[in-house]
């Protein structure tokens, strides 16, 4: 019988039923044998860039199955041992290029417990090994992990999907004069022997595993609030993020308790792929939104938001990555106008709903990509993740609001996030859940907002008074005034983006010295300014910023900014000469997630 078979019920230990959404992107078969705690035990070596020792997985044999699955990519697995001691035959499928290898373990119907002895490869996609340059403070070297979406496999063999919840303790041994941290309950100050130990009490998937060591210190803000950073820079985080205390009171006061214990940031060197990365308790972020004005603390409230839309409420695979994202934006948003207002939040709003024009403008509107509802079976998940999911998302939300009201949605959503605590949703399950609300899908066309393409027509329109005077600033600019006439009193970030934006992508070298002259963006300290006037340095030739350009690419690895950056480059010949010249010198200091995607465009 040649059934689909989508749910897969089973009993968890408190007897209750929950179900696994097939994954198309992990091996395992979490219907007939789950994982539900990982002990893990590592010694970090930085000489070989290898962690090596053991994971410990407390399994539950649901059905009595004689084989284990899990998802494992270029890991070198030694030996598997079974509950007391005993060694246990084990299989590595054929790799395959995404997804790496099924490793089937062969284990008993009792059988409880699962210990797998292996090493890391030097080359493993989620873990990033920077030598002493490339840290601040140039003298130790450092350490970070990126597992979303699905690379935790790549230094844990593990169940890596996102449906599928373990706790975790870990032990990690590494050089004396460093600190590890991951996302767990977390020291803050370094052992005298290099000992490490972690605890993860509230069930997480795979994709939220994380680890960073080097040479960090910690400053505390109250008494469930802080960051580490390296020394060098931890009064300049310190002072950035002082906020942070009362976005984690805003977002309580927005949809709930926070329930994952103290909430600190990591800031990391300056090659971290992404702008934040949720981990638990301990949101790892670029040094790049160290603007020294606190201006691009909105990446922050978007993290500390995930804490609720993701890391507790989960997307059940990665098809359904805006149910994590979409979510997490109009959370983020939130959090933005409960602390500085509906003005500043509108821009925001503005600048996000132009980011989706344009990524669907060059995904093409009828692409697939462009549905909320993915289509990412077979291929990389990172294919999927767009600000389509992002920006389309918190769009929906935005138009659920204003068709019955902040009120009701709020109790909605505080509701879902209790209802749904530690579980992980289909988009189908959230459509059943939001019916509910006020006859919203009387009034919403979700098919077409889920399951079509574009940026449907009836959508939220946002008014900024304050852009609109930054627009009219653009005018008077274009028809001929002098920047330095022009009336830029008081703007914020927001406001400088929007201006940069725009302008018209060609400008005159006299134009662009004005500008920059007036304006000094190519020594802005804000990277978010930094690189929308890099665009037009680009596509104007504007030769005197070209070293900014350079510099900023070689220290910069966050794909959001150097994927745009190399792509304009490319666009001439002249470019593509110094897209590859830049790129020899900076693509060792990029993460894998940035190398694969430049490599695309420039060439390895
Ligand atoms: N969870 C994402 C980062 C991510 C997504 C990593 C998909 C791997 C795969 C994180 O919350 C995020 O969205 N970061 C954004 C910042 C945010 C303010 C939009 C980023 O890194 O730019
Ligand atoms: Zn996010």
């Amino acid at each position: 019988m040649l059934c689909c078979v989508l749910f897969l019920s089973c009993q968890n230990p408190a007897g209750t039923n929950f179900t696994h959404m097939k994954d198309p992107h992990s091996f395992a078969e979490p219907e007939k044998v789950v994982v539900r705690h990982l002990d893990l035990n590592l010694k970090v070596d930085f000489k070989n860039k290898q962690l090596s020792g053991t994971a410990k997985l407390d399994i539950e044999n649901l059905s009595g199955e004689s084989e284990l699955v899990l998802d494992s990519r270029d890991l070198s697995i030694e030996k598997i041992t079974i509950d007391n001691g005993g060694e246990t035959p084990f299989h590595l499928e054929a790799a395959e290029p995404v997804l790496g290898q099924a490793l089937r373990i062969h284990i008993r119907p009792l059988t409880k417990q699962v210990t797998i002895i292996y090493k890391t490869s030097p080359d493993a996609a989620a873990v990033q090994w920077l030598s002493p340059e490339q840290t601040a403070g140039k003298k130790h070297p450092f350490l970070f992990t990126q597992s979303q979406a699905i690379l935790a496999r790549t230094w844990v063999p593990i169940q890596d999907s996102p449906g599928i919840r373990f706790t975790y303790d870990a032990t990690v041994t590494v050089p004396k004069e460093l600190l590890a941290v991951m996302s767990a309950e977390n020291p803050q100050k370094k052992s005298s022997d290099g000992v490490y130990h972690f605890k993860m009490p509230q069930p997480i998937p795979a994709y939220l595993l994380a680890l960073a060591v080097g040479d960090l210190s910690f400053e505390s803000f109250d008494n469930r609030t802080g960051v580490y950073s390296e020394p060098s820079t931890i009064k300049k985080a310190a002072y950035e993020f002082a906020e942070l205390p009362q976005m984690v009171n805003a977002a309580e006061k927005l949809y709930g308790p926070y329930e994952w214990g103290r909430y600190d940031l990591l800031v990391l060197p300056p090659s971290f792929p992404f702008g934040g990365m949720e981990n638990p308790r301990l949101t790892f972020c670029t040094p790049t939104i160290l603007a020294g004005d606190r201006s691009l603390t909105s990446l922050v409230a978007h993290e500390l938001a995930h804490s609720w839309s993701g890391n507790l409420v989960t997307n059940a695979t990665w098809n359904d990555f805006w149910l994590n994202e979409g979510f997490t934006v109009y959370f983020e948003n939130r959090i933005m106008e409960a602390l500085y207002g509906k003005d500043f939040d509108d821009m925001q709003k503005l600048l996000g709903q132009e980011d989706l024009r344009h990524t669907i403008d060059e995904l093409g509107d009828t692409s697939v990509d462009t549905h909320l509802k993915l289509q990412l079976n077979g291929r990389d998940p990172d294919d999927g993740m767009t600000d389509v999911a992002y920006e389309k998302g918190a769009n929906l939300l935005l138009l659920i609001e204003q068709k019955v009201g902040r009120e009701k949605l709020d109790a909605f959503l505080i509701n879902y996030f209790k209802q749904n605590a530690f579980k992980s949703k289909t988009t189908e399950q959230f459509l059943e859940d939001i019916k509910t609300l006020d006859n919203i899908d009387q009034k919403i066309d979700f098919k077409k907002w889920i399951y079509g393409p574009g940026f449907p027509a009836e959508h939220v329109t946002i008014n900024s008074k304050k852009f609109e005077h930054v627009d009219q600033e653009v005018k008077k600019y274009l028809e001929g005034a002098a920047a330095a006439t022009l009336d830029t009193a008081g703007w914020s970030a927001f406001e400088w983006i929007r201006f940069v934006r725009a302008l018209p992508e060609k400008i005159s070298v006299e134009k662009m010295r004005d500008l920059d002259s007036t304006f000094n963006f190519s020594k802005t300290g804000n990277n978010e300014i930094l690189f929308e006037w890099l665009q037009h340095v680009i596509a104007s030739n504007y030769e005197p910023a070209y070293s900014a350009l350079e510099n900023f690419l070689v220290q910069v690895g966050r794909r959001k900014f150097v994927k745009p950056l190399y792509q304009e480059l490319v666009k001439t010949s002249n470019g593509k000469v110094m897209a590859k010249n830049i790129y020899s010198k900076a693509r060792g200091n990029y993460h894998s997630v940035t190398r694969n995607t430049i490599d695309e465009i420039v060439g390895k």
